[in-house]
């Protein structure tokens, strides 16, 4: 949520700051700035909409400057606009700052800098920074970058709340200041050049070489040295960590969207993910049997599309482990008063590894002593680093604001670690468990019939795309595919969709149904198929359009019952929502399309939030 790039060098900034912010647009795309630095002092431009309005606007100007940072934001103090965009000044204009994160005391520190004298412009958390900065800088007549440093690091320990940042004084020309709470920082190390970004995407095109910055660290970077302190300022030691080849982002290979080409990716993120487990499932998760062997309480937690994962893998979980197992909203558990039972092994899904509700769940899961294990896409992420394990889901880059094959792939990881854990219990035979992952390594092949069903779902689109409110139902396992599909639908589609298990509808949402009203069920084959049946008979006796999305076996049962089907392969029960899920992708898809929505970027929405 906000994206942060930094450059100093001996190339000219502003087109390496705008090809930053481009990769880092997922993260927000309301409007975005930058700030280089010239001869004469530090120059801001800042446009409202995406990077290539901010693009545009820059051509407009002759910029000079081998240093400079810059911001693609996602509003939280402020509306959308050029005055309220990144990067924020001081009065004098000598000071420019992008942030990412939430200062919560601004309003106090903004009152007392106004009793001070200060003018603001924008009605931002983050203008409080750059006036902090010039009031601790104002008496300053010498040894200007080590003073710069020293205003940093005073200022950020009057900041409450979370914040990526970065610094550039006139004063202290060729020099970036970078400090983080809460919120993710990285810096590049290149060759005569250095790079600060919110995530390595920011700069891996021009450098391997990362450096995570923990917590309270503060950075300075210049041409050719990168120095990290701590709070007290004393220099730290860093690792730098060379980047995988092969993560990053590599276009939108034909697709006209980065959401279909990642939903046509699935049967091989599925398939290396699946790959990568089976290649010793036994230390895969880095957690041992004999660990595993003593838990006797599993907490799975995560944020939209990763949380409908748990809430799957707690069904998962429950039948084959015999454990108590609690799929929460992080949002939700780390606020309430939570039952911490010794032995819980808490397992944390995201695919960036940086929303900021997910890792305060981190936060209090380990302050409870609890065993954790992330299960995350992005490495070097804050969960990955915060917890005893991680697993890396191996999806690649997931551009796409709304989640599709890191959902799949989170399954992967989950399902296995299911069997794993019921394994090392005793709750089931090495015999079985082999059989599930047999079952489980059969998958990509289904996947992939499930993803040619295109044509024939967006033949469906075209029925439906004019409707206004979706509902969706399912049971057991497929009832968090009911409220993923559904989630799916609202998020790139903005129409109203709502996902509820299917036994629940007699309790209330019933009412919802009127006329022609669509009703997507997904009802595979299985133990729940005839109560299923029945949900589809009381909302067409209501007039609904029942469509069903079931397997060959179910459609053979349905004999026509319904309005429509979309039919998937045979697959055991327990892995149906594999399959069922990519064909509401498409749907939701196809209907966005023929709504003209903007899919891979959907309004109001970011792919990683690190605010709460
Ligand atoms: C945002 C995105 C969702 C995503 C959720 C969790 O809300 O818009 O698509 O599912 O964050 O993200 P994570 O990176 O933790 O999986």
């Amino acid at each position: 949520m906000c994206g942060i790039v930094g450059y100093t060098g001996r190339k000219e900034s502003a087109p390496i700051l705008i090809a930053g912010l481009k990769a880092l647009e997922y993260r927000g795309y309301d409007s975005a700035g930058l700030a280089v630095e010239e001869k004469d002092g530090i120059k801001i431009v800042k446009s409202v909409g995406k990077v290539s309005a901010l693009k545009s606007e820059v051509s407009n100007y002759t910029l000079h400057g081998t240093t400079g940072i810059a911001h693609t934001r996602w509003a939280t103090h402020g509306k959308p606009s050029t005055i309220n965009s990144h990067p924020h000044s001081d009065c004098l204009g000598e000071i420019a700052v992008v942030h990412n994160g939430i200062i919560e005391n601004y309003q106090a520190l903004k009152d007392e800098l106004i009793k001070k004298g200060h003018t603001f412009k924008s009605e931002t958390d983050t203008e409080v920074i750059a006036h902090l900065l010039e009031e601790k800088l104002k008496s300053v007549n010498s040894d200007y970058e080590n003073e710069f440093l020293k205003a940093a690091a005073e200022v950020t320990k009057m900041l409450e709340g979370s914040y990526a940042l970065g610094l550039l004084w006139k004063k202290a020309p060729n020099m970036i200041i970078g400090s983080r709470v809460k919120s993710p920082l990285v810096c590049g190390a290149g060759e005569n050049e250095n790079f600060l970004g919110s995530d390595v995407s920011a700069f891996n095109q021009w450098t391997r070489n990362a450096i995570y910055l923990d917590d309270y660290d503060i950075v300075v970077l210049k041409e050719n040295e990168i120095k990290i302190y701590d709070r007290q300022l004393h220099e730290k030691y860093y690792n730098i960590i060379e980047l995988e080849q092969g993560l990053e982002q590599s276009g939108k290979n034909g697709y006209e969207h980065y959401m279909l080409k990642e939903i046509n990716e699935q049967p091989f993120t599925v398939r290396s993910t699946i790959e990568a487990v089976l290649k010793d499932i036994n230390t895969a998760f880095g957690i041992t049997k004999d660990e595993l062997k003593n838990i006797k309480n599993i907490l799975m937690i995560g944020c939209g599309t990763a949380y409908h994962a748990t809430m799957v893998a707690k069904y998962w979980v429950e039948e084959f482990c015999n454990i108590p197992c609690q799929a929460e909203y992080a949002s939700e558990y780390k606020y309430r008063k939570a039952a911490m039972p010794d032995e819980t092994l808490a397992v944390f899904v995201s695919q960036s590894g940086e929303t900021a509700d997910t890792v305060s769940a981190l936060e209090k899961a380990r302050a409870a002593g609890f065993k954790t294990l992330s299960i995350c896409n992005v490495f070097g992420s804050t969960l990955a680093r915060m917890s005893d394990h991680t697993f890396y889901t191996k999806c690649g880059s997931e551009i796409s604001v709304a989640s599709t094959k890191a959902f799949t792939a989170q399954l992967a990881a989950l399902f296995s670690l299911s069997v794993l854990i019921a394994e090392s219990a005793g709750s089931i035979s090495t015999e079985k468990k082999g059989r599930l992952l047999n079952e489980l390594a059969k998958l990509p092949v289904a996947i992939e019939t499930a993803v040619s069903e295109d044509g024939s779902i967006s033949k469906l689109a075209e029925k439906y795309y004019k409707e206004k409110t979706f509902v969706f139902l399912g049971r057991n396992v497929n009832y968090p595919i009911a409220l993923e599909g559904a989630l799916k639908l609202k998020e790139i589609t903005y129409l109203q969709a709502e996902g509820f298990p299917a036994g629940e509808i007699k309790h209330g949402p019933i009412a919802l149904i009127n006329t022609d009203m669509p009703v997507i069920s997904i009802m595979p084959a299985d133990s729940l198929y005839d109560k299923m049946v029945n949900a589809c008979e009381e909302v067409m006796a209501r007039g609904a359009k029942a469509i069903a999305v079931t397997d060959e076996k179910g459609y053979k049962l349905l004999e026509n019952r319904v309005e429509d089907v979309i039919v998937l392969p045979n697959v055991e029960e327990y892995l149906f929502p594999f399959i069922s899920v990519i064909a509401l992708q498409l749907f939701a898809y196809r209907i966005a399309k023929l709504n003209n929505r903007e899919i891979d970027q959907p309004r109001n929405l970011a792919k990683s939030v690190t605010v709460e």
